[in-house]
This record gives C-alpha cells, sequence and structure tokens, in this order.
C-alpha cells in the first residue's frame, strides 16, 4: 500500500523517521541520572564476549548492504579497537579469502536471501568464524544460518532500491559499535553523545527531509545529463557510493562515488565545467580537507554541488554558481543517515523526470537469489 505516494520508493524514503524509531525501539536504554545510558542488542547480548574477543570483524554484503556497512566501519573500529575489513560477498567467494576461526563474520543483507552473501556466509561457517547476521527478514535464510544477529525491523521494503533499510542497517551497526564496545570510562562521553544522538534522530530526518522541493530544482537542473560525480571520505565515503548508487540503479545515469583522498589519482582529469560534481562537506575531522578538495576542483572549473552543516554555506561555496545543500548537522558516526537523504532523493526525482521506472528499475531485481 503506497498510501498518499506515487511510488513504494518516495513512501519508504519518506518514512525513514518512523522506521528508525522503530529500527531502535526497545533497544536504547536511557536509565536514573547516575547510570550511564548504554545499548541492549536482545539477539547479540550472549556472544558479546566472543566478538570483543575475536581477532578481526569482516562485514560481508553486497550493494547497499555493502555500503551501509563501509558507513560503520570507523565507529566499530573507534569503539572496538578490532581491526574491521570489508568484503563484497562475490569478491570474498572469487578469492577464496582468508577466513579464520578467530573471526567474527557479520552478514548485512535486507532481505536475508541474497545468493552471494548467502555463499559466503557458508564459506565462512565451513572456516569456522563466528556468523553474525543483520537483516531485515525475520525467517530469511541469513536469520536461520548465522549464530546469532539483529533483525533491523525496517518494515518491509517494496522499491528496488533500498532506502530505509540502508539508514535502518547502519542505526544498527552504530548499536552494535555500543554494544561491542561495552562500558570503558575513556569512551563514556563518547558513547552518551552517540546515544542522544540517536534519540534525536528521527527528528533530524524530519528535517532533512524538507530538502525535497530543492533536489526536485536539482533533478531539474541535472535531467539531460551523461554523469554525475560524488566525492566523499571518512564517515561519509558510504554516502558517496550509497548516493551514486541510487543515481544509477534508478535514474538509470552513469554516476560514480569516489573516495575524495583519491581525487588527484585519477579522477581529477575528468573535471571540467560540464561535469557536475556533487562533494559531501559536512562538518567531522575531515571537514578542512573536503575544503581544500572544493578549492582544487573549482580551480579546475569544476561544476560543483556542495552538501555542508547547516550555517556553513559561506565557508565552503567557492563562488555564487556553486549550489549548496545545508543539512543538520548531528553526530559525526550518524551524519551518513542524514546526508543519503537528499540524495535519495534527488535519485528518486531524477527518475521520474527521466521518466523511468521508480520501483523496477530495468535489469534490476529486489532480491538477487541466483549466482
Ligand atoms: C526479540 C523478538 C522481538 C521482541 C523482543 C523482546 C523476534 C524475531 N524478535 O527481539 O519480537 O519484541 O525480542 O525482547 O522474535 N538472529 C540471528 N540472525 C540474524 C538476525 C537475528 O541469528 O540475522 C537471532 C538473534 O540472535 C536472536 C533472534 O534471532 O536470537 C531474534 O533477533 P532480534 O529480533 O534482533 O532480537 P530482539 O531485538 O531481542
Ligand atoms: C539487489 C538489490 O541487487 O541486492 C539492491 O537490487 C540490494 O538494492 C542488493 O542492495 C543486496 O540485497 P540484500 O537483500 O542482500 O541487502
Amino acid at each position: 500500500n503506497k498510501g498518499h505516494y506515487e511510488h513504494y520508493m518516495q513512501k519508504e524514503i519518506n518514512e525513514q523517521p518512523e522506521s528508525l524509531t522503530t529500527t531502535m525501539r526497545g533497544r536504547l536504554i536511557r536509565r536514573g541520572s547516575n547510570i550511564p545510558k548504554s545499548v541492549l542488542l536482545g539477539g547479540l547480548k550472549d556472544h558479546l564476549k566472543t566478538i570483543r574477543r575475536s581477532r578481526r570483524i569482516v562485514f560481508i554484503g553486497c550493494g547497499t548492504s555493502y555500503n551501509a556497512a563501509l558507513a560503520a566501519r570507523p565507529i566499530l573500529e573507534e569503539l572496538s579497537g578490532v581491526p574491521v575489513t570489508m568484503e563484497i560477498a562475490s569478491d570474498l567467494l572469487d578469492r577464496e579469502g582468508p577466513i579464520y576461526r578467530e573471526d567474527t563474520a557479520i552478514f548485512v543483507s535486507q532481505s536475508g536471501e541474497t545468493a552471494d552473501t548467502l555463499l559466503a556466509l557458508q564459506y565462512a561457517l565451513d572456516n569456522g568464524a563466528l556468523c553474525v547476521g543483520i537483516t531485515n527478514t525475520v525467517g530469511s535464510a541469513i536469520a536461520r544460518n548465522t549464530h546469532c544477529g539483529v533483525h533491523i525491523n525496517a518494515g518491509a521494503e517494496i522499491g528496488v532500491a533500498s532506502t530505509k533499510a540502508y539508514t535502518s542497517q547502519i542505526v544498527v551497526m552504530v548499536m552494535l559499535a555500543l554494544a561491542i564496545g561495552g562500558d570503558t570510562i575513556s569512551y563514556q562521553a563518547r558513547r552518551e553523545a552517540i546515544i542522544d544522538g540517536l534519540f534525536d534522530l528521527p527528528n533530524k530526518v524530519r528535517e532533512v527531509l524538507k530538502l525535497d522541493q530543492e533536489m526536485k530544482d536539482l533533478a531539474k537542473q541535472l535531467i539531460a545529463e551523461q554523469s554525475l560525480l560524488v566525492f566523499g571520505r571518512g564517515y561519509n565515503y558510504a554516502t558517496a557510493l550509497e548516493g551514486a548508487l541510487k543515481v544509477k540503479e534508478v535514474a538509470l545515469m552513469h554516476s560514480e562515488g569516489i573516495l575524495a583522498g583519491e581525487m588527484k589519482h585519477g579522477p581529477l582529469a575528468l573535471v571540467d565545467e560540464n561535469l557536475p560534481i556533487v562533494v559531501v562537506a559536512t562538518r567531522d575531522a575531515c571537514f578542512s580537507k573536503q575544503q581544500s578538495v572544493i578549492q582544487q576542483l573549482h580551480a579546475r572549473k569544476g561544476r560543483l554541488i556542495v552538501m555542508c552543516s547547516k550555517g556553513d554555506a559561506a565557508s565552503v561555496r567557492p563562488n555564487e554558481h556553486c549550489r549548496v545543500i545545508e543539512v543538520p548537522q548531528v553526530e559525526d558516526c550518524l551524519q551518513p543517515v542524514i546526508n543519503v537523504v537528499p540524495l535519495q532523493l534527488l535519485a528518486y526525482h531524477l527518475t521520474v523526470l527521466r521518466g523511468y521506472n521508480v520501483d523496477q528499475p530495468r535489469n534490476l531485481a529486489k532480491s538477487v537469489t541466483t549466482q
């Protein structure tokens, strides 16, 4: 049921304040004033010790689910101190990459049925790793065959391009980082700030959704383009990949997410006055590096669209021709949840304006159950 929306993708983008609330329900604990706030993931509580002791955590997934894990990687590394590596499921299988008994392998999959991810799960089970699932589908193959896991509880997602599952997956993995991180004193203030940020996140998503008309206007400007680049780094490298994936999947426009730190090692050659480039430059530890990326792209006459934190337009805009998307600022590790929303809206409006099928893009399937 699409309610008053024209497409499922549009509905699912707009219901993210609610889906995120459901994802967090009963899992964030705010006790009395003297007791620290904490996170309770029922499905993991008996396994946290083993996960903390593992030699490495490996995230495994495909498509949007891989990108969600990439967004959560920095905070998991920071709070757990355990090395975290990333695997695209098919690539792990192609290489038969090493997976050990001392590893925790975390399988991220909205459907819980993706063939590549399932085969990688079988491979990790055969190699003796602790296998954890993060899925939206109770009773799915990944939920059944992992040792433990967390349901993201985002509600059914119908649009082939994943939107609300992406943001709920990130939130679950931030909660996972808090749960694995335990309660060391040195991280207490950081942990509490993140938990407060999680409580407030649905409100902030409601705020960023108000950019809908602005993103429709931007889509009108980009309607006839051949290509769109998206630059991000740190927490928002994933935002760049996921924003580009949305545009590619549904608007059928070539789009590439680029790690801004790699700009000089190739992508800079593409920059001219015609190619539109989105630069994600919201406030975090990478902000000044992104400011210099903007300067360098501007020096090559790049056609820039900069995403920045509210109030920062003047400090990021190289001249008045540069378009700016201002978004609410949240805790750095939660910022990818906010930043992806305008890009979801952009992809949606581009698709409608270009006259393509939003909910069932050409050649794609919601759940890829064959290899
Ligand atoms: C569970 C209940 C929820 C109830 C809550 C109350 C289910 C599905 N969930 O939620 O309805 O409100 O207790 O305390 O009945 N699992 C995997 N692999 C996965 C995902 C999950 O093995 O990929 C396992 C978990 O380890 C856990 C079980 O499935 O044993 C349920 O997981 P989850 O729904 O996340 O647990 P709770 O949030 O505790
Ligand atoms: C398909 C979907 O390719 O599978 C994508 O079209 C999705 O939207 C990918 O990201 C992975 O799916 P899942 O269910 O494993 O998260």
